[in-house]
């Protein structure tokens, strides 16, 4: 059956974990429907691992979409879940909007945003026009510059409460899924328990109602240095198919991430 956002809000009411992945094209895209994947990410971290760059910053509208043309055509039962890249969205709503209809006219069934309660509003001004949003905040990396590096968010309890705030705020403003990025696991599974909407986690810890990796670093094949909340889950596994299924299995069992992947 077709994974909708009434699904994803079912499966946090029975208690049944969401695993997504990050996708880029359509052979990849079959076989992680196929696996049972729940959600397939167009991540904007196609500039890391398809591009080779640094940071996400320079990805464009155009390459998103061809990206999520690619992955749309072979999603099977799978929800299409798209980033809006840096310099999409920030400056305004209705620029906004602009870009996220094009994702969808792409074949996007749901776009996704960095930010915290300053994007309420834009949060509010698409769905209010038909476009499920899932929010991105704790470590958001189009902000990489002004973190000044790759740092956990929502350590001490200042940030910890305005973090909670933030996901409180976004969830009144509408958004269906709220994603969050290392951030310490207490922090996550408090900001978890306070919403209705799913929670999302990479190195969040194991209390968030669903869990996404970058498939470069669960399949083991991106070349940078491995984060602390990825799992190589092709050790042990005899197939890509094999691996993603075996990914599969540990969100929805709750066997990852383990203690080592958290913070
Ligand atoms: O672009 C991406 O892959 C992401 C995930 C890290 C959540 O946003
Ligand atoms: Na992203």
């Amino acid at each position: 059956m077709k994974t909708t956002l009434s699904t994803l809000q079912k499966m946090k009411q029975d208690g049944q974990k969401i695993a997504m992945l990050t996708c880029y094209d359509a052979s990849f895209a079959s076989l992680m429907s196929e696996a049972g994947v729940d959600v397939l990410l167009i991540g904007d971290s196609l500039g890391n691992v398809i591009q080779g760059k640094g940071s996400t910053l320079a990805v464009t509208m155009e390459q998103m979409i061809y990206h999520t043309e690619c992955v749309a055509r072979c999603a099977g039962d799978a929800l299409v879940l798209a980033d809006l890249p840096f310099a999409s969205f920030q400056l305004s709503p209705q620029q906004a909007f602009e870009n996220a209809a094009r994702l969808m006219a792409a074949g996007a069934e749901m776009v996704k945003l960095e930010g915290g309660m300053v994007m309420a509003e834009t949060v509010d001004f698409l769905v209010q026009r038909g476009i499920p949003v899932c929010e991105h905040i704790g470590f958001q990396p189009q902000s990489v510059n002004a973190y000044g590096g790759y740092k956990v968010q929502g350590k001490s309890d200042t940030e910890a409460e305005v973090l909670k705030r933030d996901a409180l705020a976004l969830q009144a403003a509408g958004a269906a899924l709220i994603l969050m990025e290392m951030v310490p696991a207490r922090v996550a599974k408090a900001v978890t328990d306070s919403l209705a909407v799913p929670t999302i986690g990479i190195g969040a810890g194991p209390d968030c109602d669903g869990q996404v990796l970058v498939m470069h670093d669960m399949l083991g094949v991106y070349p940078g240095k491995k984060a602390r909340f990825v799992k190589n889950f092709m050790q042990g596994a005899s197939s890509i198919q094999a691996a993603v299924e075996a990914y599969v299995k540990a969100v929805k069992g709750g066997t990852f991430p383990a203690d080592e992947h958290c913070f």
